[in-house]
């Protein structure tokens, strides 16, 4: 039986991948880049809560980025400045069976990204779940986060995002987990926007990866902290930036954000080489075939009730709550569970 996956204190490995592929398939891969119709911005999905729906999904790392002023510690920055620079575009290529970007499924099923999958976790079975693209702007950062995990039974669409980050950040529910291998790859260009991570957990030293075109990073970004720091350039426009805005490519090297509302009208311009462009590519890792079994028939799973019933438990375990009868709402106990098990690096000096 192969080990579990690291909780997100302990180290963990991860690798670079330089080149990612072959000229011939990274020219495909930006193919589907280009080829994409448009770009919508990631704060325009949501989707319903069945647990303390006033908490964002990602209250856990919106509040930490708000507090601080992210990974440099600029929190005198205006409130609406910072939620600007992580309003970024995301898209999803591909989801299990489902593509959405034709032309992306060799990369989907791509053998280095497969061995490198099992090489991380030391997991042979592995199934790839979804390829999202990410596109920054001059200006925009992500906040330092671990990515949402999976358990058995319970995933994004059952459980708020932030709550299966502190399910995994307790350590409690390993036994449900689905460890995943995520590579970040990136092609194309832009400046700055490295990826900074904290492979030794987050009381340990960040390192960072500046990005090269048709190169990876392969990472348990579900145990392992990280963001991008700012992207670089004119972060004039990234206040123009409204739900329902879309980044379009236009020709040549010219890409542009637009409004559906006034299609006769660009909000901003963009070189190619202004822009930030990965993608995310992940996948579950098994243990063996009994265990992926479990996983398809649904023979072991998580449930809501058992996460929320668990954490409260240990809580009380703890000493934080004197009794499994609080009498706090459901947002005032998501907002201690994230206090309590999410523990966040400490912010660095901003670079001179
Ligand atoms: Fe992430």
């Amino acid at each position: 039986m192969a080990p579990n996956a690291p909780t997100p204190n302990a180290p963990t490995a991860h690798a670079v991948l330089a080149p990612l592929l072959s000229p011939a398939e990274a020219d495909a891969v930006v193919d589907v880049w280009l080829g994409f119709p448009s770009y919508g911005l990631y704060s325009n999905e949501s989707a319903p809560a069945r647990f303390a729906p006033e908490l964002a999904q990602r209250y856990d790392a919106t509040v930490n980025f708000i507090r601080t002023g992210g990974r440099f510690g600029r929190a005198a920055e205006a409130k609406s400045m910072l939620a600007a620079r992580t309003n970024y575009f995301r898209e999803t290529y591909a989801y299990g069976e489902e593509i959405t970007a034709p032309g992306i499924e060799p990369f989907f099923a791509n053998d280095r990204l497969m061995q490198a999958a099992r090489d991380l976790h030391g997991r042979p079975v592995v199934v790839p779940a979804i390829v999202y693209a990410n596109i920054l702007l001059p200006g925009q950062e992500l906040a330092v986060h671990t990515d949402v995990p999976e358990f058995r039974g319970a995933n994004r669409k059952v459980v708020p995002q932030w709550l299966l980050v502190v399910a995994h950040h307790s350590g409690l529910f390993d036994a449900w987990r689905m460890p995943i291998a995520t590579i970040i790859s990136y092609f194309g260009g832009g400046r700055g926007g490295e990826l900074a991570y904290y492979p030794e957990g987050p009381a340990g030293p960040p390192q960072t990866y500046a990005p090269t075109h048709n190169s990876a990073m392969v990472l348990d970004t579900d145990s392992v902290f990280h963001g991008v720091d700012r992207v670089l350039g004119d972060d004039s426009a990234i206040t123009l930036l409204r739900p329902g805005m879309r980044l379009h490519y236009e020709g040549g090297d010219r890409w542009a954000v637009r409004d559906p509302a006034r299609p006769d009208h660009v909000v901003a311009q963009f070189g190619s080489d202004e822009v930030r462009y990965s993608l995310s590519w992940k996948a579950y890792c098994f243990a063996d075939d009994a265990e992926r079994l479990a996983w398809d028939s649904h023979s072991d799973d998580l449930t809501l009730g058992a996460i929320l019933d668990g954490l409260v438990a240990d809580l009380c375990d703890k000493g934080v709550l004197s009794s499994v009868d609080h009498g706090l709402s459901d947002a005032e106990l998501g907002k201690l569970l994230i206090e309590t098990y999410v523990k966040f690096p400490a912010p660095a000096p901003a670079p001179a």
